[in-house]
């Protein structure tokens, strides 16, 4: 089958009460991973790029990647999102080279960096969505700012300064009725990369009681954790064990995400976990054997360690079992479903 829109696969979660991981990928093997991990526990799946995954891998090295993927998991629903799109012209040639699924992130400027308001937010993911949507392409918008990294995205809030950028249930419910967007990011605590949490997080830092709220309003929008990894300590400690240096650190718990998913998490974004295991994989092979210098000795341990983060994901959010359940929709399919719906609201 050819990439689904995103919007398929986050409706049949919807309506079966389960969650998504998706996955971030820059290679071969990390695409691989995911392939394996959905094969063995039966998994539709998401996989997204960010600005630096695309220029990384210079599109048609990732284009190809996916086609291959597509081609060798027939049996698999596959969405190829843009992680983080930072104005309409990075959507759009996404678009451009097949990605189902688009993210305009108008929570910030096209640094990536600054927070925006909300007229901007709603003016550039407002554009995108009349494109995407003629297209039959899915759209992530977000609102309210995440903390952590500042590399091309995230603004590099403090978990302090956070909590002045957590989503507005006001805000969200007034940023979907004026832009359409299939799917929203919340700020509710989390930030990207490793470093979330000093301590393992409690309600007054990771505020998953704002997803409920959230969701009571926005019933039929699907919701969007991001900064969702939940760094184990077993990852910590491998990397650390050979010669690494991560200072200790928590991630977001598997139990508060599997809330969330009972309140309307669709989507829960992971990448950090996976670069985690990667290192930690890598680093174990070339400490015992300093000797090697076979790329696949390292690389397919590693790919083997994303794969078991990967079933772990897809078994705790619910998504195993549900791939061979889903009645895929073409993008085609979908441009139509999109006129339906303009023409309801119209109505209204
Ligand atoms: O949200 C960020 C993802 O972890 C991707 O990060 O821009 O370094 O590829 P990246
Ligand atoms: P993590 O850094 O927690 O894996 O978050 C990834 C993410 O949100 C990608 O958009
Ligand atoms: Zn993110």
């Amino acid at each position: 089958m050819p990439l689904v829109p995103m919007r398929v696969l986050l409706d049949h979660a919807a309506e079966n009460d389960y969650g998504l991981v998706a996955l971030n990928v820059n290679n071969m093997e990390q695409i691989q991973a995911i392939m394996e991990a959905a094969q063995e526990t039966d998994s539709p799946v998401i996989i997204q790029a960010s600005r630096g995954a695309r220029k990384y891998s210079e599109d048609a090295y990732l284009r190809h990647l996916m086609l291959a993927a597509v081609e060798l998991n027939p049996n698999i629903p596959i969405a190829m999102h843009q992680d983080h799109g930072n104005s309409p012209a990075t959507c759009f040639s996404a678009i451009q080279q097949g990605f189902t699924s688009v993210m305009m992130d108008g929570s910030l400027g096209e640094d990536g960096k600054t927070p925006m308001d909300y007229e901007y937010n709603v003016r550039v993911t407002r554009q995108v969505v009349e494109v995407a949507h003629a297209v039959g392409v899915t759209v992530e918008g977000e609102i309210g700012a995440l903390g952590g990294i500042e590399d091309e995205h995230g603004a590099g809030l403090s978990e302090e300064e956070i909590k002045l950028h957590l989503t507005d249930p006001d805000q969200a419910e007034q940023f979907v009725a004026d832009t359409g967007v299939d799917a929203l990011a919340v700020a509710i605590g989390t930030s990207h990369g490793a470093y979330k949490f000093k301590k393992k997080p409690t309600g007054e830092v990771l505020k998953m009681d704002l997803i409920e709220e959230i969701h009571r309003r926005l019933p039929d929008t699907h919701l969007v954790m991001h900064g969702s990894s939940s760094v184990p300590q077993e990852l910590q400690d491998i990397i650390n064990q050979y010669g690494g240096d991560i200072k200790q650190t928590y991630g977001v718990p598997i139990e508060e995400i599997k809330r969330g998913i009972k309140h309307g998490v669709r989507k829960i974004n992971v990448d950090t976990d996976n670069r985690l295991a990667i290192t930690g994989a890598i680093r174990k092979v070339l400490a015992e054997h300093p000797e090697e210098f076979d790329p696949r000795k390292y690389l397919g341990p590693a790919r083997e360690a994303m794969k078991k983060v990967c079933v772990e994901r897809m078994i705790a959010f619910g998504q195993a079992g549900n791939a061979g359940k889903i009645k895929v929709k073409t993008c085609k399919e979908m441009v139509d479903f999109y006129i339906d719906l303009e023409k309801k609201k119209a109505k209204k």
